[in-house]
């Protein structure tokens, strides 16, 4: 069983994909760590995220240790793994990895941006969360506070819309919502209730493949 977790930033996703994890007992992947650390390895290392070369060549050595760095998480981390993500190869070099943990045994859940559309499009259930984008900056407002950032909510809601222009408007498996996802707007829903929409879908979608695998033996 794959399950699929769409969605922009500070929609709710990455909690909605680790409760679904633990919900059906699957190992979870946040995709959005690969490709932070690659930007963080970019700029650790002096180079531009806007350069092609230097960016490929992070994303194809990756160093696992990134993926724990305290930095990871930043928001000026984000704009840099937007930027990254957004070349074709940076794309390619990280993509193997993600499907061999998509098609492990038993399963798995993954979060990203382009996980129903591109990583594993046959997924046995797919969601898109969403929600406003001046939610999702409150959101993530909240949270910088808790960690000391005083970066103000109009600041905030700034990096959100440009990630969210430069995730959307890329020519290579841009954020988009897939034909067969359910849609999640988190946006008036607290975590709980969140969760348990998502788990409602998951079950509907497993019922609905079910359904066919019977009708495909009859
Ligand atoms: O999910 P998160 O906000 O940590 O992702 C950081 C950035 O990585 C996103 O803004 C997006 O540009 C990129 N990303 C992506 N494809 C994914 C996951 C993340 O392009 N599957």
């Amino acid at each position: 069983m794959i399950i699929a977790v769409d969605g922009p930033a500070a929609s709710g996703k990455g909690t909605i994909a680790r409760a679904l994890a633990s919900r059906y007992g699957l190992p979870h992947l946040d995709t959005g760590k690969l490709y932070r650390a690659t930007g963080l390895a970019v700029r650790l290392s002096g180079g531009d995220p806007g350069d092609v070369a230097a960016a490929t060549h992070a994303a194809l050595h990756l160093d696992p240790e990134l993926l724990d760095d305290p930095d990871l998480m930043s928001s000026d981390n984000a704009q840099g793994a937007s930027i990254v993500s957004a070349h074709p190869p940076v794309r390619a070099a990280l993509l193997e990895r993600q499907r061999v943990f998509a098609g492990q045994p038993g399963g798995a859940v993954l979060d990203g941006r382009d996980i129903g559309t591109v990583i594993a499009p046959h997924a046995t259930a797919k969601l898109f969360v969403t929600a406003t984008p001046l939610v999702r900056a409150q959101r993530r407002h909240r949270e910088l506070a808790a960690k000391g950032d005083s970066r103000d909510l109009a600041a905030v809601l700034a990096d959100i819309e440009a990630r969210d222009a430069r995730d959307s408007g890329r020519s290579t498996a841009p954020l988009r919502q897939a034909d067969d996802a359910a849609l999640l707007d988190t946006s008036e829903l607290g975590i709980d209730a969140a969760v348990q929409r998502a788990i409602a879908l998951v079950e509907q979608a497993i019922a609905q493949a079910h359904s066919l695998d019977g009708q495909q033996q009859v």
